[in-house]
């Protein structure tokens, strides 16, 4: 039983559901949580997966303990209806410690996607370290993406045996759908994509940044935007409406600035492939960006996602509203510091994480062999 409930978690699944369902002895029942609404449905919808299972969690504004407490409780009604032989969750999402704890209290294996990445702070990104680590204590199989993330979680204690290092899903999913250069329904974005101008691909919800961070991002963009009137700055907003009511205001009215909603992953990573510039705190755009060569600034003050830092396509920059307009002017301006950050790197995945992460899954519940590791 996968169980997911978030954008990221339902693009880092669906090339495992897709593998699942390949195989003619594993039956999968596939169950979303529901703790986001658009944002999950246009995934699944893209992706062709139809949930056997939706918990629809969803409230408006909701909090941390809201969506634990929800999810395990619906979860646990399903577990005694379906009896799985084994979960399968993803990332550090709270539906995914939720879905870990529900499991393990009933007995049933917990496999953990995207196992053993750490920020080595608590605090941020919160409550993401603290979750991924909750699932770490009672996963049974831990798929690591990376060899880092494998050391991580050996430094934990982790059974080695227990571990096998797969790739991120991700790359799987990107390699998938980025060749298809999907068409913008959005005609702006369209022309845009076509015009050959500049672009800075924007996003940010993390919640640690919401308030005063992201407010002093938005007030960057907008100067970003006044002193470079050829450059497009596109923001697809988060649907978080925290999220908006900081960024909005500070950036209403610049024509250069392009605010959407949530882009469909294909024309997402269609936009991604056209940019000159990624700035960002998301997780999975780190992973993502550094394999099409684009440079990332990632505005946070740490990352569980060190590789792509360590290859220099990947930049911490923080929040600070100067940093952030300097950062993004050195890239606009310098292209020898440019040409430095984009070279297309590929430490997440070679598109080849379902098939493990399928491999130890089968090998888990008695059938077959796993795979061998993925060699970063
Ligand atoms: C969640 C995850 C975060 C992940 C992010 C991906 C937790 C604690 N946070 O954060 O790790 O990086 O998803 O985007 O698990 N909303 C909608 N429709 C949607 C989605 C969200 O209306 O499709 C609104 C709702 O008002 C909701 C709010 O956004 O209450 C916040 O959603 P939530 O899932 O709690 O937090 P995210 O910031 O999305
Ligand atoms: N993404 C998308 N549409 C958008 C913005 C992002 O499909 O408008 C994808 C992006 O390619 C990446 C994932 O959503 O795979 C990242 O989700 P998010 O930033 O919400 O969460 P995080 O990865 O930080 O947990």
């Amino acid at each position: 039983m996968p169980i997911y409930g978030t954008r990221p978690e339902a693009i880092k699944m669906a090339p495992i559901i897709k593998a699942l369902q390949e195989s003619d002895d594993i039956e999968c029942e596939v169950t979303v949580t529901g703790q986001h609404r658009e944002m999950l449905d246009q995934v699944n919808e893209l992706f062709d997966i139809v949930p056997d299972h939706d918990l629809n969690i969803i409230r408006p504004r909701q909090t941390l303990n809201g969506v634990m407490t929800r999810t395990i409780e619906g979860l646990d009604a399903l577990f005694e209806q379906v009896q799985p032989d084994a979960v399968v969750v993803q990332g550090d999402t709270t539906t995914s410690t939720a879905g870990a704890i529900a499991a393990f209290y009933r007995g049933i294996p917990v496999v953990h996607v995207e196992a053993g990445l750490r920020s080595f702070d608590l605090f941020s990104p919160f409550p993401e370290e603290a979750n991924r680590k909750m699932t770490t204590q009672v996963a049974s199989l831990h798929l690591a993406p990376t060899t880092t993330s494998r050391d991580n979680l050996l430094r934990e204690a982790v059974n080695p045996e227990d571990i096998v290092v797969t790739g991120n899903t991700v790359i799987d999913a990107l390699y998938e759908v980025v060749e298809k250069a999907v068409p913008f329904s959005d005609p702006q974005l369209q022309e845009l994509a076509d015009s050959g101008r500049r672009l800075v691909l924007v996003t940010t919800h993390r919640r640690e940044n919401q308030g005063e961070a992201m407010r002093g991002v938005g007030r960057a963009l907008a100067r970003l935007s006044e002193q470079y009137p050829d450059v497009d700055f596109v923001l697809p907003a988060h649907r978080n409406p925290v999220v908006r009511e900081a960024i909005l205001p500070e950036i209403e009215g610049r024509t250069n600035v392009i605010v959407t909603e949530p882009l469909a992953y294909g024309e997402f990573t269609h936009l991604l492939s056209v940019s000159q510039v990624v700035l960002t705190d998301s997780g999975g755009v780190q992973e993502e960006a550094p394999g099409l060569g684009k440079p990332v600034l990632v505005m946070r003050e740490n990352t569980e996602r060190p590789e792509a830092v360590s290859a220099g396509t990947v930049k911490l920059i923080g929040t600070d509203e100067e940093r952030v307009v300097t950062e993004v002017s050195t890239l606009l301006n310098d292209a020898e510091a440019y040409a430095v950050m984009a070279n297309a790197v590929n430490p997440y995945g070679d598109g080849r994480a379902a098939a493990r992460t399928v491999a130890a899954v089968r090998a888990l519940l008695g059938r077959g062999e796993r795979l061998p590791d993925f060699a970063d």
